[in-house]
């Protein structure tokens, strides 16, 4: 099979996820890191897939508390039940509803306006989600997210790559959304707080190979909630990615929890 005309030398963060779901859409070099992590860190693919799993949950989760927008921040490239899928599927025609992915990856745009696009209310905008002024002013982002209704913010696997105070960038996100809405945030968490031996060479190698990753401890992760905004976490609050509202078919993370934890919080409507 010929290789895709872009990137291709370098791994890069979509494209090592794309290889660990056991998707097609990743190069060459992505699946040299991937394999390689895999030695290293053996449950790395079962992380991805629970990731993945739990972000389809939460949002299945949100639309049946009523939510029916979401800004994906860090969408990475399609995957099976993308976000506007799942909503498209259980929201009533006469809805409004709006999804809007983010990435910076270039690749991921151009896949993702080529298979996500479905409708005009599903748009993929390349843009860095570390920069919300210009996310938040994006003719795109605003032509389909209103901000005057309820919003639902996705930081799925992604704030890991945020160096420095990702709770003050998710607070800038909080903030812009007036009319209240949700946050559904899961995370890498600190190798020195889980008892799992390899999940330091899970961060050593994405800032040795691409410069990124920074796990945090528990504390870390709540605090990305902005719980002092006034985010309250839904049931079951912050817990294993495995163990969020897992459905009937799922086992839970049973006695050797992954190190990755996830939350949804719902925040309120912001008057002045
Ligand atoms: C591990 S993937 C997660 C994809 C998806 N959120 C999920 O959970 O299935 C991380 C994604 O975040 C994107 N990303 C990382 N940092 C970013 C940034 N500063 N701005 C926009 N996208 C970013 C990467 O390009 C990649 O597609």
């Amino acid at each position: 099979m010929s290789e895709p005309l872009l990137g291709g030398q370098q791994p890069s963060v979509p494209g090592v996820y794309d290889c660990l779901l056991g998707g097609k859409d990743h190069f060459a070099a992505d699946r040299a890191f991937a394999e390689d992590l895999v030695q290293r860190v053996p449950r790395v693919v079962q992380m991805a897939q629970a990731n993945r799993t739990f972000l389809r949950r939460a949002v299945r989760h949100a639309v049946s508390l009523g939510f029916h927008q979401f800004l994906d921040l860090g969408s990475g490239l399609p995957s099976g039940q993308n976000v506007h899928e799942i909503v498209g599927g259980m929201v009533g025609q006469r809805e409004r509803v709006g999804v809007v992915y983010v990435d910076r990856d270039p690749v991921v745009a151009v896949h993702g306006r080529a298979y996500l696009e479905t409708s005009e209310w599903v748009r993929v905008v390349q843009r860095d989600f570390t920069d919300p002024e210009a996310v938040l002013a994006d003719h795109t982002v605003r032509g389909v997210v209103d901000f005057d209704q309820p919003v639902v913010l996705v930081f799925a696997s992604v704030l890991h790559f945020v160096g420095g105070c990702a709770a003050g960038l998710v607070r800038a996100y909080l903030e812009a959304s007036r009319a209240g809405g949700a946050v559904i945030i899961s995370h890498v968490q600190r190798p020195d707080t889980v008892d799992d031996d390899h999940i330091g060479e899970l961060e050593s190698r994405y800032q040795e190979v691409m410069g990124t990753g920074t796990a945090r401890t528990r504390t870390e992760i709540l605090d990305l909630f902005n719980c002092a905004l006034g985010t309250r976490l839904v049931e079951p609050g912050l817990v294993n990615v495995e163990d969020w509202r897992p459905d009937r078919t799922e086992d839970g993370a049973g006695d050797n929890p992954l190190p990755f934890l996830a939350g949804m919080g719902i925040f309120g409507r912001r008057d002045g």
